[in-house]
């Protein structure tokens, strides 16, 4: 495939629209996706599940945009939702309640019985009280559900720490043995039907030997439960594959992980005939996406050199909260000399940065650049400090763009309020 985002003429293109002109007086900042993008991440996911039973499901953490959503769920994807808002977003976009998961540590009773209400694939259960709260309240509905137990495997994913997530020292999942015991509870139980375990290891993983771990490790659980008469049928392994931040749009794209790293787990559990289910989040959308802004203006300290553009910590926060890298490119690739430059918004907190000593062509005010890998944990994650609205997101597909989102105005903030 022609790579989504890419130079034609020096000049950046989305598919087959020219970003320089579609950016000539519209107001930025903006998140831009590409649809192409994304059906290619899905079909990657789908092949490398082929010869499994397998479900794969998005993770709507990573971005939620309707628009995103139908699409995925047309590839004929699932959905992973992490509260009863993911939940109704993921019904409302059609996503059929049996393939549907629903994972975290702090689920409501309301968001419970919502769950419960649906029919979902199965609600992971996190904790040993929220297993009773659960079974209270299936039994007090008089309507089974379908539940997984979320274990901590305590598997090393080499990523940052605010996104491990398998470590005994991180709130997610339980001990195993808690689980073994839950399980044989539930399987006495009319309400609760336990299908299976699951496990997320963390975020951003681009190798394959962490999950090759989890493999293993599932591999010994299904034979302990199997070893005690219980039945499991299904394997949710999480989501976590990482994309390439470092992709300028430039060099010939690397192999996406999802194609060499993503195969490589469903394999390794293929013979233990349960289903396989996956939730993956950034690997679908994250290297769909870019943030889009503009060069305000230009700074220099005694000790550095600042590139303020209009968008900021509270439109893409990762930079701010993980020291996340994301590629930034200028719209226009000319023969101009580098600078070592910050390049920074106009919040009001010194860790509002979406680059830091980077070597940069030389930007002047007026100037439009991309951040890459935007689309996952984006927009997803803004918000309105500084009073700073939420900001327009369009798809584009071939040479039509959509808007998906209109983004707020000061007013709609306003009437958010009473005055
Ligand atoms: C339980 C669970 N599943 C899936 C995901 C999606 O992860 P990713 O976007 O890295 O694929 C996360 C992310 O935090 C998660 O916590």
């Amino acid at each position: 495939m022609k790579r989504a985002f890419h130079f034609k003429n020096n000049v950046l293109h989305c598919e087959d629209v020219n970003l320089q002109q579609f950016s000539q007086n519209r107001a930025t900042p903006y998140y831009l996706y590409s649809e192409a993008q994304i059906i290619e991440n899905c079909q990657a996911v789908l092949d490398a599940g082929k010869d499994v039973d397998f479900l794969p499901c998005y993770a709507l953490k990573a971005n939620y945009n309707p628009a995103i959503l139908k699409l995925v769920r047309q590839m004929g994807f699932g959905a992973d939702v992490v509260s009863g808002g993911e939940l109704e977003f993921a019904l409302k976009a059609g996503f059929p309640a049996n393939k549907i998961v629903f994972a975290g540590v702090g689920k409501t009773e309301a968001e419970i019985e919502l769950a419960i209400r649906t029919g979902m694939h199965s609600l992971n259960i996190e904790s040993i009280e929220e297993y009773y709260l659960v079974h209270q309240v299936a039994a007090r509905m008089k309507k089974p559900l379908r539940i997984a137990f979320r274990i901590n495997p305590d598997i090393e994913a080499h990523t940052h720490d605010y996104i491990t997530t398998g470590r005994h020292l991180n709130k997610f999942g339980m001990p195993l043995s808690d689980a073994i015991k839950l399980y044989e509870h539930a399987a006495n139980e009319y309400y609760l039907l336990p299908v299976g375990v699951h496990v997320h290891i963390g975020s951003q993983i681009l190798k394959a030997k962490p999950f090759l771990e989890a493999a293993q490790y599932l591999r010994q659980v299904v034979e302990q439960l199997r070893a005690k008469g219980l039945e499991i049928s299904t394997l949710d392994l999480g989501g976590g594959i990482g994309i390439d931040y470092e992709d300028d749009f430039q060099k010939a794209e690397a192999e996406l992980p999802i194609k060499t790293v993503l195969p490589q787990y469903l394999h390794a559990l293929k013979d233990l005939n349960v289903k396989l289910v996956v939730e993956l989040g950034r690997s679908i959308i994250g290297n769909a996406g870019i943030l889009v802004s503009r060069v305000l203006y230009r700074k220099q300290t005694p000790l550095k050199h600042f590139v303020i553009v209009d968008a900021a910590m509270n439109n893409l926060i990762r930079p701010s909260l993980y020291q996340a890298y994301h590629s930034i490119v200028p719209f226009i690739l000319q023969d101009v000399p580098k600078q070592k430059v910050d390049v920074v918004g106009p919040v009001c907190e010194s860790g509002d940065f979406l680059a830091k000593d980077r070597m940069l062509p030389v930007m002047e005010r007026g100037d439009l650049l991309a951040v890459g890998g935007a689309g996952a944990y984006g927009q997803a994650l803004a918000s309105n400090y500084n009073l700073r609205p939420l900001i327009p997101e369009y798809l584009v597909s071939g040479d039509e763009v959509k808007t998906i989102y209109k983004g707020q105005s000061i007013e709609d903030i306003a009437n958010q309020y009473e005055w």
